[in-house]
């Protein structure tokens, strides 16, 4: 395959940014009357409105060209079909087998993983509801009232997005912890909240030998036992969440409340095997099964809709746009919903680690711009922090509006006032305030002369600032499902256009082996070798303790 940037649909691409030049948004709209319906669509229960993109017909008929000269059907295709396409790890990238709600088989190697994904999936729900209905009981004999996922990364943003993203159909005995960070004050925070005798511990570890995980999980241990707990009563207060089934059992815990998945489950991929534990817990059987069938129906949709109609796609290919064609290095993520607060985190695990790359599946550099930082929070509070720069600043930052249209709560009159920033802002970014708009606000203020001229270039916006909106009908299981399905495949559009392995993660081992030597020479091993910097440190570190 030729290289990306020289191929003859990248080039047609360059050609015709350079031909769209600063065109403005208004005038894009005013151009053309169907512009909404044209770039708007439904997919799985959501509605996208990316009509205000700096995109045309045009645009899009390059993009989806780009897409099918990189080969993006069939490297889908290989992607449902279970090929090993995470090559450097030699495994396949199956999540959608963990919500295929179809009857069809999904094969490995020629074998149906769908039994034992069933199997798991019957086993996490089942434990959810004996743990809600109360038959499954602490040391004590009490009910559990408080549930402590330990993991990390990809064990751990996704149950803990998800739960926050549906308290409202939280079970009301139940208090959902993460503990995450190997800063002991996380641990110990929520420690100091919760009774050992009413506490269940879920250790979820893909490899079971990631060292916050099981720092925090034997601090953890120790903490039950020095507070009432027994050896006899770990099984009924900690369960683990894995695939290494040899490091659980040695760790103590019974390997009949062990829930497995599989090596082609990647980390930030798994919120929908046994890591989801905590979100089935929280809310039931029923409603982690609606997640699944949101995140189904996505799937089908990205799997059969053609691309110029796919909504993934679709996102996927405008962030390739802004990123190549427009200079963009960040992308913005503005969940109008409280409850949606840690979807950008999550989605800075999904997106970054997975594109954050810079060689090309087979080795080379890449020829052009990979993933940009991904970054946000929820509105309207990200308004009156850094819209600003979003508004007036020097950099063009794309931002994915995302908004329930009917609350959780029964505050409607809160909802209206956060539907209206949502749209307000969008259309802000798009249109802009020019110079004359700015004079004529000013004097009708009643200003004059120089005091106004003084003020104009201050008070005018440039506009022309894209967004997506991106509308669910709820914020129920089975949307909050289709969202992280949208963009699960958004990022494996985008993989396939940029060429990298989206599922191998090596960036994060160089610093986790020199920290593995580091902490050995804080706590008194012999001094390695290294740079001036990294040996002052260690001393000032030595020196205090
Ligand atoms: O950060 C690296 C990583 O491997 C992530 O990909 C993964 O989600 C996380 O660490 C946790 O890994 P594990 O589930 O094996 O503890």
């Amino acid at each position: 395959m030729t290289s990306l940037t020289n191929s003859s649909a990248w080039r047609a691409l360059a050609a015709h940014r350079d031909e769209l030049g600063e065109q403005h948004l208004r005038e894009l709209f005013a151009a053309d009357s169907v512009r909404f319906d044209r770039f708007s669509l439904r997919a799985a229960g959501l509605f996208l409105d990316y009509s205000k993109n700096r995109i045309v017909p045009r645009t899009l008929e390059l993009l989806t060209a780009l897409a099918r000269d990189r080969g993006l059907e069939a490297e889908r295709a290989a992607m449902f079909a279970g090929r090993r396409i995470n090559t450097t790890e030699g495994r396949a990238a199956l999540h959608v087998a963990l919500r295929n709600r179809s009857d069809t088989p999904v094969e490995l190697d020629g074998q149906d993983v769908m039994p034992d994904v069933r199997e798991v999936l019957g086993r996490v729900g089942r434990f959810a509801e004996a743990v809600r209905s109360g038959e499954w009981r602490g040391f004590a004999g009490g009910t559990i009232t408080d549930v402590v996922n330990i993991g990390i990364g990809g064990s751990d943003l996704g149950p803990a997005m998800a739960c926050q993203a549906l308290a409202a159909c939280g079970h009301e005995r139940l208090t959902m912890h993460f503990v995450s960070n190997i800063d002991g004050d996380h641990l110990a925070s929520v420690l100091a909240k919760v009774d050992p005798a009413r506490t269940l511990f879920i250790i979820a570890s893909k490899t079971f030998t990631t060292i916050e995980t099981m720092t925090n999980a034997a601090s953890a241990r120790a903490w039950f036992l020095a507070n009432g707990g027994s050896e006899a009563a770990i099984p009924q207060h900690f369960v683990a969440v894995s695939t290494n089934a040899e490091r659980v059992a040695a760790f103590g815990i019974d390997l009949a409340n062990m829930f497995g998945f599989w090596d082609w489950v990647g980390g930030r991929y798994s919120m929908w095997s046994a890591v989801g534990l905590p979100i089935a817990l929280y809310v039931g059987r029923d409603n982690f099964e609606a997640l699944l069938d949101g995140a189904h129906a996505m799937d089908r949709h990205f799997a059969e809709a053609p691309l110029e109609a796919n909504m993934p796609v679709i996102l996927g290919l405008l962030g390739v746009w802004y990123r190549a064609f427009f200079g963009s290095t960040s992308v913005s993520i503005a969940p109008y919903a409280q409850a949606l607060a840690r979807l950008p985190a999550y989605l800075q695990q999904l997106e970054m680690e997975s594109n954050g790359k810079s060689v090309t599946r087979d080795g080379k550099p890449v020829d052009t711009v990979t993933c940009p930082v991904i970054w946000g929070e929820p509105g309207t509070n990200g308004q009156h922090a850094f819209f600003q720069l979003l508004h007036q600043g020097t950099d063009l930052i794309p931002v994915d509006f995302i908004a329930p249209l009917k609350p959780s709560h029964d505050l409607a009159e809160h909802h209206r006032l956060l539907l209206a920033n949502c749209i307000a802002q969008s259309k802000a970014l798009m249109v802009g305030k020019t110079a004359d708009e700015v004079r004529a606000e000013l004097v009708a203020g009643g200003m004059t002369g120089d005091a106004l001229e003084a003020l104009v270039p201050h008070r005018v916006f440039p506009g022309n600032r894209p967004s997506n909106t991106l509308l669910l009908p709820d914020l129920s299981p089975r949307a909050l499902g289709a969202l992280i399905a949208l963009y699960e495949h958004k990022v494996f559009v985008q993989s396939v256009i940029w060429g990298v392995n989206a599922f191998d993660q090596w960036g994060v081992e160089l610093g986790k082996q020199i920290a593995t030597r580091i902490a050995g020479e804080l706590g008194g091993g012999a001094a390695g070798e290294h740079d001036a910097s990294t040996k002052g440190l260690i001393a000032a570190v030595r020196a205090a303790h």
